[in-house]
């Protein structure tokens, strides 16, 4: 089958409900958890993405069985490093670097030595991030240029850490965390603000693990080797898969859309904020907590005039997946935005700053870049009406998506390349623009 689309039309107006896709940091952060718990633990509506079921394989592997039954995810465990490994144990975490960091930290101790490899993308992500604290644990860890693959081997004699965690990466903070629970004594962290699902997560699972609240850094306090009791978990809607429909709806014509059951929780809001700055009236509404994280449906209507933004990069981490979609609406916004500091974007699936940069240029945007601040010169007035190639040589997902919602609210004649993508997080993408009355052939 043809692993391109094409979009020859912008969608027509719309006024509709949806659901988008379970969220993907809270799946991954449930299987794994659940592989940790002593008993059952049963868990609905969990994303059936290729990163969760790379989670779900990877535990697999490591000797935790699951059934899926009416929906449900029934996961088996036998408690902290309750994996039986066997000799040579290879894990594939495909294209997903929240997997790959995340079980390193429950593989602390383990007896016996587990390579962890990944897809063409992954295998050129930086694991320093993550090698760094490990070591300090005390942990056998090899690999050639902190690049997969990775061999790592567990010991008996882990020691607790103190680690200033400052990239403001949720990836390397829940990898601390995880080896944390399983090493003797109390690991604290200094951590620059990231998304907190894990922290949250265990709270809800009343392990005790402590957050003390500092201006721009949270202490987070870890005792380790509490039981984890099995658990039940319903996973939310997905706010970076629901990014796409929030955009898509404020830049086409007379249109609304309420994107319900959404994860609000304020570490992954920069989108929100930045938007209403720019001035978007997106509402969040029905706010109500559920398993220890806040959800609500997001009301958002079409919009004619946007402003530029000098945005301030506090919002950097809780918008991080959001910034391709983000600089669409800049591009069209009336005046120059201004980001700032956005190296870590280079750090993902693919380098989104470079291809960010390249992608706004092919539909005509002006844009400076000094380091890792950019500046994109807005033209209210854009229209496209020529012939677009997408080639995502990575094969990243977000870059998939942001081109569909480019094509579809600017106009041209797109010919979008590695539909596979959209499998590593929100499978029924193009359904969901269909949905909405989007021509995609
Ligand atoms: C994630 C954290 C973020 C994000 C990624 C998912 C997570 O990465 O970009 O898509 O689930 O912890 P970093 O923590 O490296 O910024």
């Amino acid at each position: 089958m043809a692993n391109h689309i094409i979009i020859k039309k912008k969608i027509n107006n719309f006024n509709e409900k949806i659901q988008v896709s379970s969220d993907k940091s809270i799946s991954i952060r449930s299987v794994l958890l659940a592989s940790q718990a002593v008993g059952t633990s049963k868990i609905s509506n969990l994303l059936e993405s290729e990163d969760v079921l790379n989670s779900l394989k990877t535990i697999k592997k490591l000797g935790i069985n699951y059934i899926k039954r009416n929906k449900i995810y029934y996961i088996q465990g036998f408690g902290l490093n309750g994996f039986k490994i066997k000799k040579q144990t290879v894990l594939n975490a495909g294209n997903s670097g929240t997997l790959a960091r995340l079980i390193l930290g429950l593989l602390v101790r383990s007896r016996t030595e587990v390579k962890l490899v990944g897809d063409n993308s992954l295998s050129k992500r930086d694991f320093s991030r993550v090698i760094k604290p490990l070591k300090l644990f005390g942990v056998n860890i090899k690999s050639k240029k902190n690049l997969l693959p990775i061999r790592i081997l567990g010991t008996d004699f882990l020691r607790p850490i103190k680690y200033n965690e400052n990239i403001g990466s949720a990836q390397v903070k829940t990898c601390i965390i995880f080896s944390a629970l399983n090493t003797p004594g109390v690991t604290e962290i200094q951590s620059k603000k990231s998304r907190n699902h894990t922290e949250l997560m265990l709270k809800f699972l009343k392990y005790p693990i402590k957050i003390v609240k500092k201006n721009q850094y949270e202490k987070i306090i870890i005792p380790g080797l509490k039981q984890i009791n099995n658990f039940k978990y319903h996973i939310p809607g997905d706010i970076s898969s629901a990014s796409f429909f929030i955009v898509l709806t404020l830049l086409s014509n007379n249109s609304k859309i309420i994107i319900e059951k959404v994860n609000v929780n304020k570490s992954r809001l920069g989108i929100i904020y930045i938007l209403n700055m720019m001035g978007a009236n997106i509402v969040l509404k029905k706010k109500r907590i559920y398993n220890g994280e806040e959800i609500a449906d997001i009301h958002v209507q079409s919009k004619k005039n946007f402003n530029a933004i000098n945005c301030p990069s506090k919002y950097n981490s809780s918008a991080i997946d959001e910034f391709l979609i983000i600089f669409l609406v800049a591009a069209k916004a009336k005046g120059v935005s201004r980001f700032k500091d956005l190296g870590e974007m280079n750090k993902k699936e693919s380098k989104r700053l470079d291809l960010a940069i390249k992608f706004l240029k092919l539909i005509g945007i002006r844009v400076n870049r000094i380091k890792n601040d950019i500046k994109i010169y807005g033209n209210p007035n854009l229209v496209l009406s020529k012939s677009f190639e997408m080639k995502n040589f990575l094969k990243d997902h977000r870059i998939f998506f942001l081109s569909c919602i480019t094509a579809l609210t600017l106009g041209g004649k797109w010919r979008i390349n590695d539909k596979d993508s959209i499998n590593t997080s929100f499978p029924d993408f193009l359904k969901t623009l269909k949905k909405l009355g989007a021509n995609i052939n």
